[in-house]
């Protein structure tokens, strides 16, 4: 089941400045497909099955598909993109997935850092710096550590060709932003 649906009464960030960013620049945008850039599937886009779920999320940035552009030009663009059961996910996070598949900022909400760490057992994202722990199944809020906001967001479905892509911009501004 598909996430386009359900997104009603989202509140969802849109940053004014971006139309004067270059496209590589700019944030997810609808429509954008994903593509991983580190590790064995380096340049794949992301699609349902091609990770295994509840394995370490990949890392990737926003890919703008009529314009053949990765959008890493931004820090604040990089992403951890995980697959988990739909069955264990909150029912906002589940619609927010393409089938299980969700692409979050990988940018701390503490103070900035890449987040780089998963602990498989308990399912969650961890920030190395000060060891804020966030929970994917539940829209990425904060579990423990400094950390009081949740991860951004991009909520997502799958597109008539079967890639996972973008149904807005992010759920909020990524990183340390007060917003
Ligand atoms: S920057 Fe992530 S916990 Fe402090």
């Amino acid at each position: 089941m598909s996430s386009a649906v359900g997104l009603a009464g989202l509140t969802l960030f849109s940053d004014p400045s971006s139309a004067a960013k270059k496209p590589e620049s700019l944030p997810p945008q609808v429509g954008d497909r994903f593509q991983i850039t580190k590790g064995p599937l380096k340049g794949e886009l992301l699609r349902p099955g091609l990770l295994k779920i509840g394995e370490a999320p990949v890392i990737g940035f926003p890919f703008a598909p009529e314009d053949n552009v990765l959008r890493r030009k931004n820090r604040l663009n990089r992403l951890l993109m995980i697959e988990l059961d739909p069955a264990d996910m909150e029912d906002e996070t589940r619609e927010r997935s393409a089938n299980g598949v969700l692409v979050y900022s990988a940018i701390c909400t503490h103070r900035g850092c890449t987040i780089a760490s998963w602990k498989a057992e308990e399912q969650h994202f961890r920030c190395h710096c000060h060891l804020s722990e966030f929970a994917p199944l539940d829209n990425a809020r904060p579990l423990t550590g400094p950390a009081k906001k949740p991860l951004a967001m991009v909520p997502a479905t799958v597109d008539e060709e079967g890639f996972v892509v973008a149904t807005a911009e992010f759920t909020r501004k990524p990183g340390a932003a007060k917003k």
